[in-house]
């Protein structure tokens, strides 16, 4: 048991510092084994801070400390305190200059944060508090600083050395080392400091900003990696325009940096002018990587970006307010993807994201608001409430001022607040000054944690012509999470003639010509009633467009509404969510009445769908993609693991039963004719293609074998190639060892390529899949040190393989304990994570919530356990 329960931090006991750094040089002396820090830190007193003691508390974290100066005065012991988590001075003066040396070891950090070895490189990682693990620090993202740090390394093994700002000079020791010297003339917080030192490959370009400054675009990658940099080069440049045409931003230093390693904790860091990056987010050539880790690179790539001016230069206050930069620079980075790509694929696979990940956490154990009020670990809180749900708290904003208005408002917001730390509260004041409007019951948003239910409900009166539509919303409180009152919410609906046609949207009291198309209601009331006047007959609603909201609608749609909304809405969105609509609901039926019938309306939509030649391919693959298990589990009360699995496996074979032969023709039909492209037609296609498939692998049928074994050993590009390896796993046999077989002979020199062959095997359907798992656990490719390996084998598992992870005889759940309890000395941040597939235990049958519950038991009874696994297991148990 963990015996001091580590402290909660709260929101309302945010206190401005005492102390504010105006100035800090650093000086590394770089090692693998041991690395110097001398640190100065230009000091004074906080005039807007209330007095302490006196005393000055720095953070620091696993350092050794020896040496210690103020304004040049060595300090004797009686003058200062080290203890496990700070350095402690006592009555310093209003104004110094601090001198510290400590002695740090990356080569033993396997935690990932502070300053660590990946490879043979050297780099960091401070957000949120890994800076306190490289040198003593007010180390909170209000305390803003100019930075200028020398690296002194050896220059055989560390050739490049790197850190934040413009370049400033570079020497040669004569001893073997050399020194690189970086100045950054912005403030900013410690989280986004950063340093890189090996032997790296560099991709060189330019980019002229708008207002003609040269800036000179570099990527760092290791050596091996040189020729798949092509598409992330391209990403950046294409973001950086989109962010000045959009937004007005422009690149502020004269470098822009990304290195690529091999080991990181998340997708990638947003540090000043040094972006460190997960390889995954960077390199990609067409036979090493998907459409959708092309894709995953243009957008973080983006993210990181869009960061310099929403995070970098206006940065959070405190860590409450992650969501101020993370769920605004979400929402920037998914505007830029649409732009980029397709609009209504891009909008559907967020919207599938967030009800994936989002929604089951707002319901579960560990649900909070998007600005949460208290934590115990701030590692815990980068979560899709924070991110997703925070990018579409920004969205509904936009939608409710418009995009001229919402321009003018983040025009507000740069000039106002910029090289300040600020919060949520003065972001949506000038929401509001720029609009004119009241955002105070919007901020309700921000705090209430759970999903808002829409109940909806309607009236026809022939008679008059009018059509009532009233909504209730409700969001269910819990135990720590009462409810803020109702919320204003914004919802976007049509309304269809029976010909599919969009109505005028005409409510009783419009003054003005009402829109035809589109109208956003406001709901700001527990309940709400529109009069749609005017109207010769009843209309179809198309309820919530484009998801105007996080909200989950209610309303009693007949099979044949949802069939018509498939072939005629004007909003893509909804065309789609129709169809997973009526999936669902004929799933959650099969799962009751495994006998049920397949209608055969159903399947004539699906026909339908799958043969519109006129219709985008990407757009038809997304609705003929069935709603996953997880979320068939989300809709029920006690998850019906098997019963979804069989419930799924025997809908597909229906439907391919029914239309073999129209996804035959949708095979042939969308094989790419020419060379690779990477457009998006191109990608469209190749899903379509692969969907097809996919019905066709599902009874194991000989020709769609060889069809699978074509396509693999084809090779033309991994796209086909992975989707081709995962189809012939789930089907099992000789081939499907083959072409393991012959994948990891091809790449077992290519870590990211290596990382899915673990995964189609963690995420395989067949019953020994965690039997298979446990082998794998001990190739001499895995390692749990690694968290894209880890990810790949066990995360998949517990995570995309429901109906094994989640065996009734609990061995799913004992591999998860085993793996979190293994993991969190090394890491706890991903042993943390990893322990989250647990957080929805108690919506499991008695058996299985036993079983989990057991498995949160003995993690909670171990011996020292982080804060991180602490917080989440405990919080889990509840
Ligand atoms: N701030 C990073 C991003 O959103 C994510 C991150 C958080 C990375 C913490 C590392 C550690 O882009
Ligand atoms: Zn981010």
């Amino acid at each position: 048991m963990y015996r001091n329960t580590p402290p909660t931090i709260h929101l309302k006991d945010y206190r401005p510092p005492e102390f504010l750094i105006d100035r800090v040089e650093l000086r590394f002396e770089l090692d693998a084994e041991v690395t110097r820090v001398e640190a100065l830190l230009q000091m004074r007193r906080n005039p807007a801070a209330t007095r302490g003691d006196g005393d000055l508390h720095l953070d620091g974290e696993q350092l050794e400390l020896e040496h210690v100066a103020i304004d040049g005065r060595p300090l004797p012991p009686a003058e200062y305190r080290v203890e496990s988590e700070a350095l402690i001075l006592h009555h310093v003066p209003d104004r110094f200059r601090l001198e510290t040396r400590v002695r740090i070891h990356p080569m033993l950090n396997t935690a990932l944060e502070g300053l660590y070895q990946s490879g043979t490189l050297l780099c960091t990682q401070c957000e949120a508090q890994g800076f306190r693990r490289i040198t003593y620090f007010l180390d909170r993202p209000d305390v803003m600083a100019c930075y200028t740090t020398t690296l002194v390394a050896d220059k055989g093994r560390y050739p490049v050395l790197l850190a934040n700002g413009n370049p400033a000079g570079t020497e040669d020791l004569g001893d073997g080392r050399h020194l690189a010297r970086w100045e950054d003339p912005f403030p900013k917080p410690s989280y986004l400091f950063a340093l890189v030192a090996g032997d790296l490959h560099e991709v060189a370009d330019r980019f002229t900003t708008a207002s003609g400054r040269d800036v000179a675009l570099r990527l760092y990658v290791e050596p091996e990696n040189h020729d798949k940099c092509d598409h992330a080069m391209r990403s950046l440049k294409k973001a950086m325009r989109w962010d000045e045409e959009r937004y007005g931003r422009e690149y502020d230093l004269d470098v822009y940096l990304i290195v690529a390693v091999g080991h990181f904790n998340m997708g990638a860091m947003e540090n000043k002018g040094l972006n460190v990056f997960n390889a995954k987010y960077v390199l990609a050539r067409p036979d090493t990587a998907t459409d959708q880790d092309f894709l995953g690179i243009e957008g973080v790539i983006a993210h990181e970006y869009f960061h310099n001016w929403t995070g970098n230069r206006i940065t959070c206050r405190d860590w409450f307010q992650l969501s101020l930069k993370e769920g605004f620079t979400v929402y920037r980075d998914q505007e830029f993807s649409a732009d980029m790509g397709s609009r209504d694929v891009k909008r559907i696979a967020d919207v599938r994201t967030l009800r994936a990940r989002q929604f089951p956490e707002d319901a579960g154990p560990l649900a909070h608001p998007v600005r949460p009020e208290s934590y115990i670990e701030i590692n815990n809180f980068y979560t899709a409430t924070v991110y997703e749900k925070g990018a579409e708290l920004v969205r509904m904003q936009v939608l409710l001022l418009g995009p001229e208005v919402f321009r003018r408002a983040t025009d507000l917001y740069f000039t106002r607040h910029d090289g300040a730390a600020v919060t949520i509260e003065d972001f949506v004041r000038c929401m509001e000054e720029a609009s004119g409007r009241d955002l105070t019951q919007f901020m309700r948003w921000y705090s209430q944690a759970g999903t808002p239910e829409l109940t909806v409900t309607d009236d026809w009166d022939a008679a008059d012509g009018v059509y009532t539509l009233t909504f209730r919303q409700q969001t269910a409180p819990s135990a720590n999470h009462p409810s803020l009152g109702p919320l204003h919410i914004p919802v976007a609906i049509g309304l269809l003639d029976g010909a599919g046609r969009d109505l005028p949207l005409r409510i009783a009291e419009d003054t003005a010509e009402p829109p035809s198309g589109t109208r956003v209601l406001e709901l700001r009331r527990e309940e709400a009633t529109y009069r749609f006047v005017g109207l010769r007959a009843r209309p179809v609603p198309s309820l919530l467009r484009g998801f105007s909201a996080p909200v989950r609608v209610r309303y009693d749609y007949s099979d044949d509404d949802l069939m018509f909304l498939m072939a005629h809405d004007s909003d893509g969105f909804n065309r789609w969510d129709a169809a997973q609509t009526l999936a669902q609901r004929l799933l959650l039926r099969l799962v009751a009445e495994p006998e049920a019938a397949v209608p055969e309306g159903f399947v004539a939509a699906f026909r339908r769908a799958l043969t519109d030649h006129e219709a985008d391919p990407a757009l038809r693959a997304e609705v003929l993609k069935l709603p996953s298990e997880a979320h068939l589990g989300e809709q029920m009360a006690i998850v019906d693991v098997d019963g979804i699995h069989r419930a799924r496996e025997g809908l597909k074979q229906a439907i391919l039963a029914a239309l073999r032969d129209e996804f035959r023709a949708a095979y042939e039909d969308h094989r790419d004719a020419g060379p690779y492209e990477l457009t998006p037609a191109a990608i469209g296609r190749r899903a379509l293609k692969n969907l097809a498939l996919g019905y066709l692998m599902q009874d194991g049928d000989a020709e769609a074998v060889d069809l699978c074994t074509a396509q693999f050993e084809a090779g033309t590009n991994m796209t086909d190639v992975i989707a081709a390896l995962g189809l012939l796993v789930d089907a099992g046999g000789a081939p499907a060892e083959r072409a393991l077989d012959t994948f990891y002979r091809r790449w077992s020199g290519d870590p990211l390529v290596l990382d899915k062959w673990f995964a189609v095997q963690a995420a395989s359907k067949r019953p020994d899949a965690l039997a298979r798992v446990e082998a794998l656990l001990g190739h001499e490719a895995f390692t749990l040190r690694n968290p894209n390996r880890l990810r790949s084998l066990v995360g998949v598992f517990c995570n995309l393989n429901p109906v094994r992870f989640h065996a009734a005889d609990g061995a799913g759940y004992r591999f998860l304990g085993d793996r979190v309890l293994e993991l969190d000395p090394l890491n706890p941040q991903m042993a943390s994570r990893l322990l989250q597939a647990l957080a929805r235990w108690r919506c499991y049958d008695p058996d299985r919530q036993a079983r989990m519950r057991a498995q949160l038991e003995r993690i909670l009874d171990a011996v020292e356990l982080s804060k991180d696994v602490y917080e989440v297991a405990s919080k889990t148990l509840g």
